[in-house]
This record gives structure tokens, C-alpha cells and sequence, in this order.
């Protein structure tokens, strides 16, 4: 029988708890899905342990070899191109991406963000929320496009914000979010559920709202 399923390609930075959520989901046969390769452009990322523990392919591409962006990401290109993935999914991959490669892969390229976009988007999203008095914070996941945290909102997924958290605490109340909703994005990518056009996400041929798929 020729294998249908549809082919991932991971990118990670660090933990990988989100690949981690991906494989279980996998494993127990909820996510339709073969992770094809695990890329990090961190040596030391335990994400890629995690891969190796589930016989994945893991690889490191690491960006300090390079000496501009636009050779990394050229690289990393090609690198993940020979594992022709249908899907190429960011789970903590803590690089800005050229728009050349963002074009390349656009419609087949998520992200998962820690904040309720449009909201904080880039870095210390746990922070700022506390910072700024917020009394709800959340995880979005979206398709990339060139727009920096901008592309269109497939799901958004809301925690409360207590008043004695830290980022710490607000980190994990979000990432317990995450295990849940990627790995609910990916089974609606893989079956052909979900598709970018013309800059929204649309989900069972209806078109998202900004926030994304009502996941209350
Ligand atoms: C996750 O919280 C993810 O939302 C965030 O990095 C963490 C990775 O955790 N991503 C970003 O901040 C992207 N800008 P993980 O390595 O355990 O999956």
C-alpha cells in the first residue's frame, strides 16, 4: 500500500515540548501525520533528543555557521526541501525568516505564538501581558507569511492571567494550551481541511475570523 500520510518537516530552538505533543498525538494514532525531520538551529536543543527517542530524523543546522541570514535560511532551504515535506511547522524556532523563505513555503508554513496576535507579537509575550495589567493572555497558531507574527490566525486558545503569576507561571498555564491545539491544526492541515487564500485562513472551505477558530 503507498503511503498517503501526509510528510512534516519540524523546526525547533529548544525544549520541543510542542514536537513532543506532535509525536504523542501521532502515537496514538489522533494525528494522521510522519514527521519526516526535526530541524534545530540549536545544538544543544533537547527537541532533538525527543526526535531521536522516537526514531525521527534529527538534524542541527546551526545558524552561528553562517554568516548572514539570507545564506542560512538559503540552507536551511534546501535542507528541508530534500525531505519534501507537505508541511513545514515552526514549534519554537526562535529565527526571523527571510521573505524568500517564507514565499517559498507560503500556505504550507504554521507557527505557534505565546499571545493572543495581533497582540505582542516578537519576544516576551508572558512579560508584557503581566506588565500591562492583562487579565487574560493566550497562544495563537497562524499561518506565517512575511509580516513578522502576522499571518492569518487559525486558532487562538485563552488562559487567565492570576495576579501574583510571573512569566514562569504564564508560560506553562500557555504551553499547556499548545500541547492541545497545534497538534489539532496539524490534523485539520494534514486531511486538507485547512489552506491559506489570499492572505486568510480557511477551515472546511469557511473563512477563520481574525482570532482564529472559537476554541472556548
Ligand atoms: C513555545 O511556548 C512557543 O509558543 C514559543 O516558544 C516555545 C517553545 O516551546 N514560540 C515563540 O515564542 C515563537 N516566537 P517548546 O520548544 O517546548 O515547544
Amino acid at each position: 500500500m503507498v503511503n498517503s500520510r501526509r510528510r512534516l518537516c519540524v523546526l525547533i530552538s529548544g525544549n520541543g515540548s510542542n514536537l513532543q505533543a506532535m509525536i504523542d498525538s501521532i502515537e496514538a494514532g489522533q494525528l494522521d501525520a510522519e514527521i519526516v525531520a526535526v530541524i534545530a538551529n540549536r545544538p544543544g536543543a533537547y527537541g532533538l533528543t525527543r526526535a531521536q527517542e522516537a526514531n525521527i530524523e534529527a538534524v542541527c543546522l546551526d545558524h552561528k555557521a553562517y554568516p548572514t541570514r539570507e545564506q542560512y535560511d538559503n540552507e536551511l532551504l534546501k535542507l528541508i526541501d530534500s525531505y519534501q515535506p507537505d508541511g513545514v511547522v515552526l514549534a519554537g524556532f526562535m529565527r526571523i525568516l527571510t521573505p524568500e523563505f517564507v514565499q517559498h513555503y507560503l500556505g504550507k508554513l504554521l507557527n505557534i505564538h505565546p499571545s493572543l496576535l495581533p497582540k505582542y507579537k516578537g519576544l516576551h509575550t508572558h512579560q508584557r501581558a503581566i506588565d500591562n495589567g492583562d487579565k487574560e493572555h493566550g497562544v495563537s497558531v497562524h499561518f506565517v507569511t512575511p509580516e513578522l507574527d502576522g499571518g492569518p490566525v487559525i486558532i487562538q486558545s485563552r488562559v487567565p492571567v492570576f495576579e501574583d503569576d510571573n512569566a514562569d507561571d504564564l508560560a506553562s498555564r500557555v504551553q499547556e494550551q499548545e500541547r492541545r491545539i497545534y497538534p489539532l491544526v496539524l490534523k485539520w492541515f494534514t486531511a486538507g481541511r485547512l489552506s491559506m487564500k489570499e492572505n486568510k485562513a480557511v477551515l472546511d472551505d469557511k473563512i477563520l475570523p481574525p482570532q482564529g477558530y472559537a476554541n472556548e
